[in-house]
């Protein structure tokens, strides 16, 4: 079974993706954390993350980068938004992500575009959205709780920011599929979101079989 997860920053799709992949015993991409690293490598390269050319070069990255617990900051995430709008970037991923999704058996991904580009054939898709003021405060504590000193409003216009890149780029935007189930986590706890997502693919899963 494949699942695609979508959604924009901090919606809570990493944490439903992982749970999904845990109660139905898939493996788990986080295909963000790709883009965050092609963006951190281009930062290490000393280049421009708005040129098409240096974007590209960083996509060799080297696979242990993904390690780097500097990948999860809003500056590597900013940077991941700003590498992701080059065709060029996209295309260099795109392989990597499909032959996750192809596996034997499948695998759940999570992302911005899974259900409408990297696996449209998905058995189940999520598009998991938020208010702005419920994802900011999450990202806030999840920033604290990592020790880093950040500004709750720094953090809401930073969301707005990467929400208008990732929803206006004229390559796979942020867009749920027509066949996508959207799941509003704005009022729900962590475990209520997990049992929201696990029975909407359950029933998805259902209704293909
Ligand atoms: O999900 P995450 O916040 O880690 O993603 C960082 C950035 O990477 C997003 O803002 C988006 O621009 C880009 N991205 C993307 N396509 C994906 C996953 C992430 O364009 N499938």
């Amino acid at each position: 079974m494949i699942i695609a997860v979508d959604g924009p920053t901090a919606s809570g799709k990493g944490t439903i993706a992982k749970a999904l992949a845990a109660h139905f015993g898939l493996p788990h991409l986080d295909t963000g954390l790709l883009y965050r690293a092609v963006g951190r490598q281009v930062s290490l390269n000393g280049g421009n993350p708005d040129d098409p050319a240096d974007a590209l070069a960083a996509c060799g990255f080297p696979d242990g980068l993904l390690d780097d617990p500097e990948l999860r900051s809003e500056a590597s995430g900013g940077l991941a938004s700003r590498v992701s709008v080059h065709p060029a970037v996209r295309q260099a991923l795109y392989e990597r992500q499909r032959a996750f999704a192809l596996q034997p058996g499948g695998a759940v991904l999570d992302g911005r575009d899974i259900g409408t580009v990297i696996a449209p054939e998905a058995d189940a898709k999520l598009f998991v959205i938020a208010s702005v003021p419920a994802r900011a405060e999450r990202r806030f504590k999840e920033m604290q709780a990592q020790g880093r000193d950040v500004a709750l409003a720094e953090i809401a216009a930073d969301l707005e920011a990467r929400d208008q890149r990732d929803r206006t780029r004229a390559e796979a935007p942020l867009v749920a599929a027509s066949d996508a189930v959207l799941l509003d986590t704005s009022e729900l706890g962590k475990d209520e979101a997990i049992a929201a997502a696990i029975r909407i693919v359950s029933e998805q899963a259902a209704a293909r079989r």
